[in-house]
């Protein structure tokens, strides 16, 4: 217990002054000393003794009238002057800044996490406008907000959730701040207070996460566009040189076919069989150089190559597809970027009905126009569940989303109102590296 809490319970053992008991006690004895000064003055003269006993006891009432209101105003301030230290030493043991503001926007109060803050001291800065704290560009603005605040009682500035705040330190660094405001009137008077707090570490540490985001995320483009590369360049070649030599197998196997004795039919039987498994391999390698990039997309765009993609799928699972194109010509200036987007993304949704959905219809439409193209795939199967969305192992739909978002893009999966999944795919035309193949 310091001093000052000392006086105060003394004071609080003086307020018995104050109990009814000892008022009547007091009350009374000023009602006796009154009969005793009417007595002197109409006695007085009678007995000499009594007006001078009774200014004495009026003298000793007198004093030790003044004496307890001294006392009384004494205990007051002592109580007035420890709160105010209390208050003080909470302010100052507080961890944000702490600035009460007048009317003029003067400061009446500084905490001491504030002078660590904005590098200033107290006895600098009471009295003087608060606009040294605050950037220059900001000053006229946050005048006005708390005026603002001050006439409706509302701010704009919910610091924290929007807008960051600058702050201005002693020596000229800004830096950024969190920041709350409330208001309140004493002897009419108006006063402001902000707590605020500087944020500037908080901030450094959401710019590196944001930085390092940014970092994944291109890398993650470019590891898409490398596969996408290679993909290509493997299509080109299975289908230019292979395609080239099974074709030329071909003619020179139906070349020998024609020269082959008549005579040995076992001969012409088995050159039939070559023939047939070449037709196949010649198949094959169509397919997979498609599968791994339809190279019709670079050739024709991405209208026809959708169009057979899905009849290619129609063909191999068996499911009825129907496919709209709405406004075709603004398909065709589209960047290879978001081409490719679009086509893997048709592609993977194509193959997640055909492993998931059991569906028996598919329903695609394409449509272009204000620099982006949309396109939705909808089936009726058994439709897709919240969880599906986050299955720890699954990556098709994930990369999708990765891959248009990297473009500006976006993908919305939801329950389609038949009952299967629809999903919805918006990707801006020209987006991504020109020239470039992700
Ligand atoms: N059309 C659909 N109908 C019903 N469920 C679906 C459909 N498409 C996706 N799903 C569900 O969503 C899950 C996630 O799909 P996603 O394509 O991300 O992964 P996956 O197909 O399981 O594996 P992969 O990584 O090989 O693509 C699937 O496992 C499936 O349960
Ligand atoms: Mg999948």
């Amino acid at each position: 217990m310091d001093a000052g809490d000392r006086k105060v319970l003394t004071s609080v053992k003086a307020s018995t002054l104050g109990h009814p008991v000892i008022g009547a006690a007091v009350a009374a004895s000023l009602i006796g000393l009154l009969g005793l000064n009417i007595a002197a003055f109409i006695g007085g003269s009678a007995a000499s003794w009594l007006p001078g006993s009774v200014l004495i006891a009026d003298l000793l009432v007198i004093g030790a009238g003044i004496f307890v209101a001294a006392r009384g105003v004494l205990v007051a301030e002592h109580r007035s002057e420890a709160s105010e230290a209390r208050l003080e030493s909470i302010l100052d043991s507080a961890m944000d800044a702490i600035i009460t503001v007048d009317a003029a926007q003067n400061i009446v109060l500084f905490n001491r996490t504030a002078e660590q803050v904005f590098g200033a001291r107290r006895d600098e800065v009471l009295g003087n406008p608060l606009d040294r704290f605050i950037p220059q560009r900001f000053r006229t603005l946050h005048r006005g907000h708390i005026q603002h605040f001050g006439r409706t009682g509302v701010t704009s500035r919910k610091m924290g959730d929007v807008t960051t705040l600058w702050g201005l330190r002693a020596n000229g660094e800004e830096f950024p701040v969190e920041a709350s405001i409330s208001q309140a009137a004493q002897d009419g008077k108006r006063y402001f207070t902000v707590i605020l707090r500087d944020i500037t570490r908080r901030k450094q540490a959401e710019d590196e996460i944001n930085r390092s985001h940014q970092e994944l995320r291109e890398l993650s483009a470019r590891v898409l566009e490398a596969r996408e590369e290679e993909k290509t360049r493997i299509a080109r070649e299975l289908h230019d040189e292979l395609g080239q030599l099974l074709t030329a197998l071909k003619m020179d196997l139906s070349w020998l076919r024609e020269r082959l004795p008549a005579a040995n039919p076992d001969l012409g039987a088995k050159a039939d069989e070559m023939r047939a498994l070449l037709d196949q391999t010649v198949t094959s390698t169509r397919r997979i150089s498609a599968d791994l990039r339809p190279l019709m997309l670079d050739d024709l765009g991405l209208a026809d190559a959708a169009n057979w993609l899905l009849d290619d799928f129609s063909k191999r699972s068996g499911m009825k597809c129907d496919i709209r194109v709405l406004a075709e010509h603004s398909l065709e200036d589209v960047s290879p970027a978001a081409s490719t987007a679009v086509y893997r993304a048709l592609q993977e949704s194509l193959t997640n009905i055909g492993r998931h959905s059991g569906a028996k219809n598919v329903w695609v439409t394409f449509a272009g126009g204000n620099g982006s193209i949309q396109v939705e795939v909808e089936d009726d199967g058994r439709g897709i569940s919240p969880e599906d969305l986050t299955k720890a192992r699954s990556l098709g739909l994930r990369g999708m989303r990765e891959r248009i978002t990297y473009l500006g893009g976006s993908l919305d999966i939801a329950r389609a109102p038949r009952g299967g999944t629809r999903l919805r795919i918006t990707v801006p035309a020209r987006g991504g590296p020109s020239g470039g193949t992700t």
